[in-house]
């Protein structure tokens, strides 16, 4: 794939600042009470480079990377064939796009934009423990590309996990970048408009999803550690 685009911080406008500073806080708000402490934790830690007054600068979060857990950003079109996904993820490299959704339309997207990837999914890669998870996570899979029903597997771990994953704190939090990106779902959780399933690696695996409307099903952590501990057997489930 082509491995050479970059990020053109001069191609941002005034518009865009003003999206992803309403978007930043907008949501930073909203998830005081119901984001995890570990995704808020991570947040803070990297407000030097991740912030609301200034459109994220990949160069900047990979600086902050390389001095922690060494994830790179890598720029992609959009949405990539889920063999380059992996073939990244196992090299500690996490896929972005880099354009942001119009003011019009805040809360809707067709596919992830920089909001999404860089809001939702960047903070937790600086936790180690989810680090650890997502990047072994991206090694079985690599190791699996040539295996279609692996992959469908692995794709549901990641839907039900990274994408759209809650954990147990003192109530239900999200942690999931698909919520943690979006207003209205993060508030659905909260209110517990939804089912919530004990988590069950067997259960996921053999799980379907859908990507065109919300979701009813949302399956629940009761610690980071369960995310990293479950690969040995997700990894034997799927045949590795
Ligand atoms: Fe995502």
């Amino acid at each position: 794939m082509n491995t050479l685009l970059k990020q053109e911080m001069s191609n941002y406008t005034s518009t865009d600042l003003e999206v992803w500073e309403i978007l930043f806080n907008r949501q930073i708000g909203n998830l005081q009470s119901k984001g995890s402490v570990h995704y808020l934790d991570a947040l803070n830690k990297m407000s030097d480079v991740l912030n609301a007054s200034e459109v994220p600068d990949f160069s900047k979060l990979n600086d902050f990377f390389s001095q922690n857990t060494g994830w790179e950003i890598a720029v992609v079109p959009g949405l990539i064939p889920v063999e380059d996904f992996f073939d990244l993820l196992a090299n500690k490299k996490f896929c972005s796009s880099t354009w942001l959704r119009t003011k019009e339309n805040l809360d809707y997207l067709e596919e992830p934009d920089m909001f999404h990837d860089i809001f939702g999914h960047i903070p937790l890669l600086g936790n180690p423990i989810f680090s650890a998870f997502a990047h072994e996570f991206g090694k079985i899979g690599k190791s699996m590309k040539h295996n279609e029903l692996a992959l469908v597997q692995l794709q549901r771990l990641y839907w039900f996990t990274i994408e759209f994953g809650v954990i147990r704190e003192c109530d239900i939090k999200s942690y999931g970048a698909g919520i943690m990106s979006s207003f209205g779902e993060t508030n659905r959780i909260a209110n517990k408009e939804c089912e919530f399933l004990p988590f069950d690696i067997e259960m996921i695996l053999n799980k379907e999803f859908w990507t065109d409307r919300l979701q009813e099903e949302y399956v629940v952590i009761e610690s980071l550690d369960d995310l990293f501990n479950c690969l040995p057997k997700a990894a034997k489930l799927i045949g590795v």
